[in-house]
Formats: structure tokens, sequence, C-alpha cells
């Protein structure tokens, strides 16, 4: 859960631009961010994360049995922008928000958002409402491109916060033997499998040290994606236009002054 990551990790991004989740969340899945090429300082805008997703798929729970799978999501982005304030983000934004509710990951970590876990069939799209720095007022910030990150995951994750393992992964034999006995939902043998995986093995087998027991259960997993975006200075913005505006009058004219020497010529011949 974000709370996990919120709770072991001062920055959820690590030195190598791994993103914590996937510490406890080992396997990979796919992610894709949008975000707008450029916006004007003091804007709201939207970051739309995409989590790929296979509604048909069931996942074990931690009680044993099958159940949907959740979705949740970290977006670090660069300090100075934060999540919109709810007047500022219009009715359509609103609309594609739905229920979500996003959370700082800490109260002076504006710049960095969670949400989840929220079912994934119905956030498989989930779109952050972002409010853009203005540099007029934030000293620190410039007109640059930034880099967003982002890190999404779906499904339960393999390793608890104490480290121990969730029923949602391979286990392993501890020791090499043979199988003597299978016994549900008792203590009392080596390796004690969680309830709701399917065993590899059966009585009577003899097996490796390290050899999987258990059939691995996880349909879900992590993934990380980025984006840039440039804070535009409207200023530029305007520059251009009017230096576009002047090549094109300055091109205008001299087709006309041609026009009128054009016309000189004519009645310099007519003499
Ligand atoms: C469950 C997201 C970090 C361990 C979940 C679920 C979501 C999620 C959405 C619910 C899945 C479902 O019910 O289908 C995230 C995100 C993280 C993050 C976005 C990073 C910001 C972590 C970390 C750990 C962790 C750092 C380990 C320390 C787990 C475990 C579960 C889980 C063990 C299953 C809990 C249970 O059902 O008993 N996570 N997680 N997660 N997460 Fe994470």
């Amino acid at each position: 859960y974000p709370i996990f990551a919120q709770q072991w990790y001062e920055n959820p991004r690590e030195a190598t631009g791994r993103i914590v989740c996937a510490n406890c969340h080992l396997a990979n899945k796919p992610v894709d961010i949008e975000v707008p090429q450029a916006v004007l300082p003091d804007t709201v805008f939207e970051a739309v994360v995409r989590i790929p997703y296979d509604m048909q798929l069931k996942q074990v729970l931690a009680n044993g049995k099958k159940g949907a799978l959740n979705v949740g999501a970290v977006l670090i982005l660069l300090e100075g922008f934060e999540l919109a304030p709810p007047d500022r983000i219009s009715p359509e934004m609103k609309e594609k928000i739905g229920n979500l509710s996003f959370q700082n990951y800490r109260p002076t970590k504006k710049n960095i958002l969670v949400i989840g876990p929220v079912p994934g069939k119905k956030y498989s799209e989930i779109t952050f409402p972002i409010l853009s720095p203005d540099p007029a007022s934030n000293k620190d910030v410039h007109f640059l491109k930034y880099p967003i990150y982002v890190g999404s995951n779906k499904g339960r994750g393999q390793i608890y916060p104490d480290g121990n393992k969730s029923n949602n992964t391979v286990y392993n034999a501890t020791a090499a033997g043979i199988v003597s006995k299978i016994i549900r939902k008792e203590k009392g043998v080596v390796d004690i499998i969680p309830p709701g995986l399917e065993l590899l093995v059966s009585e009577g087998e003899s097996i490796k040290l390290d050899q999987p027991l258990t059939i691995n259960p996880n349909v879900g997993g992590f993934g990380q994606g980025d984006a840039e975006i440039v804070l535009q200075d409207p200023q530029r913005v305007q520059g251009l236009l009017f230096f576009l505006a002047s090549i094109v009058f300055a091109q205008i004219f001299l087709v006309l002054k041609k026009k009128q020497f054009g016309k000189v010529q004519v009645s310099e011949m007519n003499f």
C-alpha cells in the first residue's frame, strides 16, 4: 500500500531512479502517463496515469479466497507543483477524477502525491489535477522543462513491511528431502504455506532445497514511467507571435513594393 511506502521511505524515488513500491511489489507491469507538453504558470492541468488492466483477472486475497485487484499510484513532481485546490478544478475535470481523494506523500512534500488502494475495475485510469507554480511568486521555480515520475501498481504485494512474505508469492522449500505430509491450515510442518496457494508438490515426493512448493499466484505488478512538461513563460509565447507576425507583414510589404516597382517599370516603357 502507498501508506507502507510513506511510513518506511522518506523519499519514494531512490537515487537509482527506482520507485520504492518495487521493493515489495516484485512483478513488473506496464504503466503509462500523459501530461500536456507545456503549461503556463499558476494553471491547473491533468496528469493521466493509465494502468492497463484485464478486468477478468482475479488474485489470491489475504484470507486465501480469490478476489478483484486494487490499484494505487505515486506521482512525483518537481518542487512547486502541487495538487490543484478543489475550487480551481473545472466541472469536466471533476467528472474524470470521480471520488478519488489524493494525499500528499508527506505534509511537507506537496509535490509528491499518492492514491490507493482503489478498485482497479473503476480506476484503471487515474486523473491527477495539478497546479503549476508561478515563478513570479516562487523564486525557486524557473521557466524550464521539468520531469514527472510515476509509479503505479495493481494487485497485492509480495512482502510485508516486517519482511514476511504475503500469500501472493511463491514459497520455496527450506530444506531438501521428502514431503512427508501435507496438512492444510495447521502448524508444525517445516514450511508453512498460507491459504489460497496452489501446491506443486505432493506427499512422498522428494524435493530439493529452494524448490518451489507452490505456483506463483501473483497476477499484479508494479510499473514506473516518466514524462516531461515545460513551464512556459506567456511573454515568450507573445514575443514569438509578435515576431512571426512581423515577418508575415514584412513579406507582404515586399510583395507590394515589387508590384509597385513593376508598375513604374511599365509606365517608363510607355514613354
Ligand atoms: C497491497 C500499491 C508500496 C506491500 C497494495 C495494494 C495497492 C498497493 C494498490 C492493494 C492491491 C490489491 O488489493 O489488489 C502500492 C503503491 C506503493 C506501494 C502504489 C508505492 C507508493 C508498498 C511497499 C510495500 C508494499 C513499500 C512493502 C513494504 C504491499 C503488500 C500488499 C500491498 C504486502 C498486500 C496487503 C494485503 O492484502 O495483505 N499495494 N504499494 N507496498 N502492498 Fe503495496
